[in-house]
């Protein structure tokens, strides 16, 4: 049996590993594998955490979408005060289908269409956050076109250096595509402020993700409230929110995650000199830890002096191995004799569809199930329908009760839009 410390949420009793009071096998009985599982009460537990270590000065947690945008989650987190933070016209729906009201949505993203600012605005979105010059201006095009109003923050790139796990996964250093260069910020803050029906109510910053340091946080936040000054000294007064991203690292292996304490303490005080209100937009932070990606080994293989399981689940469920090389604890759910070491490899024809490789780990048989821990974040909305394989079960737990979510698709959902007869036109 694994020796890892065990995530809360996922414990196990009488040997075998339960989601909250329930059972795994239990889930994949019922459910089949692959299927992710979530913990209801690891949820809300982070996040009361990160928004009581924020009490101290008048804050909004925007919980970002990308990360998870299973609907069941989406009514579990706005059941509990949380906002919505989305990226493209898809996001939108998904928060609005979830019961989020336009005023509690962010819309950000770097690439934003002429379709999905005219959707936002219609939706009536607390705040689009721009990216660039030529953006604000299509925003403020559409606001006079149809008298929509539109409240704009700035995202800026405030170029500060991060040490993240994969460099994929920074946004905030210098020439990055993302966000408005800092010297330049200042030029499209007069830009929105002058143009009719757009009104500048914050500035934004986003620094990556998995980030464990604090420092990067106060340096940035520290340049956006030097902005916020500057925008105030051009006689632009109606700047009312900062909005510091996400980006809370959690734990995988043996990292140390970033403490929301911390975190505050390291931010509140430059955010309360401001006077401006305090946004958050975490993502992995709230769902990383809460979910697992539970598969069966279908077969043992030896080939050339190493070990392999192959399970019935890889990079089509779970992508961040093979993208990342990133690391997901692997257990079985019911102990196991011993130890080996082993590649944890998936059905896909790629050399490169893996879960876990030269792992020393539980020593599974063919029939056992595998859980790939914290794989509750950037998980279920990376899988993909590559060799027509069908996107799995999303299955909630809360207390001792469970229920998909998602169901797993079916072989009708992988065909459903495609055409037998093309229309063919001129
Ligand atoms: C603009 C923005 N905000 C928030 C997030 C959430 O990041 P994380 O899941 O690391 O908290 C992301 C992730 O890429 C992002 O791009």
């Amino acid at each position: 049996m694994g020796q890892g410390v065990l995530t809360a949420g996922f414990t196990r009793v009488e040997g075998e590993l339960q989601a909250e009071g329930v059972p795994l096998s239990r889930i994949a009985e019922a459910a089949g594998t692959p299927a992710f599982v979530y913990s209801a009460g690891l949820i809300r537990e982070r996040y009361r955490a990160l928004d009581s270590a924020l009490a101290a000065v008048p804050h909004r947690v925007h919980y970002t979408l990308k990360a998870n945008s299973s609907r069941a989650i989406l009514r579990l987190l706005h059941g509990l005060g949380c906002r919505a933070d989305v990226v493209s016209g898809g996001e939108l729906h998904r928060a609005r289908l979830a019961g989020f009201a336009g005023d509690e949505i962010i819309f950000g993203g770097v690439g934003k269409s002429e379709d999905e600012l005219r959707e936002a605005l219609h939706a009536g979105v607390a705040m689009l956050n721009v990216e660039s010059e030529a953006e604000v201006r299509a925003i403020g095009r559409i606001a006079a076109e149809t008298g929509l109003a539109a409240r704009v923050s700035l995202r800026v790139n405030p170029e500060v250096t991060v040490e993240a796990a994969h460099h994929y996964i920074k946004t905030g250093e210098r020439g990055h595509k993302f966000g408005i260069p800092i010297d330049d910020a200042l030029h499209v803050a007069r830009v929105a402020a002058s143009l009719p029906g757009v009104t500048l109510v914050g500035l934004d910053m986003h620094l990556g993700s998995m980030l464990s340091q604090v420092e990067p946080y106060r340096a940035g936040a520290e340049r956006l409230a030097q902005l916020c000054r500057e925008v105030r000294a051009a006689g632009i007064t109606t700047l009312r929110h900062l909005d510091l991203g996400g980006g809370l690292s959690v734990r995988y292996a043996d990292e140390r995650p970033l403490d929301p304490a911390e975190f505050a303490a390291a931010v509140v005080p430059i955010v309360q000199a401001t006077g401006l209100e305090l946004i958050v937009e975490p993502g992995r932070f709230i769902v990383g830890n809460a979910g697992l990606l539970l598969t069966r080994v279908l077969y043992r293989k030896h080939s050339g002096g190493k070990e392999y399981a192959i399970a019935d689940a890889g990079m089509t469920e779970l992508l961040r191995p093979s993208y990342y090389h990133a690391y997901h604890r692997i257990e079985a759910v019911r102990p196991v004799a011993g130890t080996g070491r082993l590649d944890v490899v998936g059905p896909v024809c790629e050399s490169g569809d893996f879960l876990a490789l030269e792992r020393t780990m539980d020593d599974p048989a063919p029939g056992d199930l595998l859980a790939v821990f914290d794989a509750g974040a950037y998980g279920y909305v990376m899988a993909s329908n590559y060799n027509s394989r069908r996107r799995p079960a999303e299955v909630l737990v809360d207390g001792d009760r469970f229920a998909v979510v998602t169901a797993r698709e079916s072989y009708d959902d992988l065909v459903a839009r495609e055409v037998d007869q093309p229309d063919w036109r001129p």
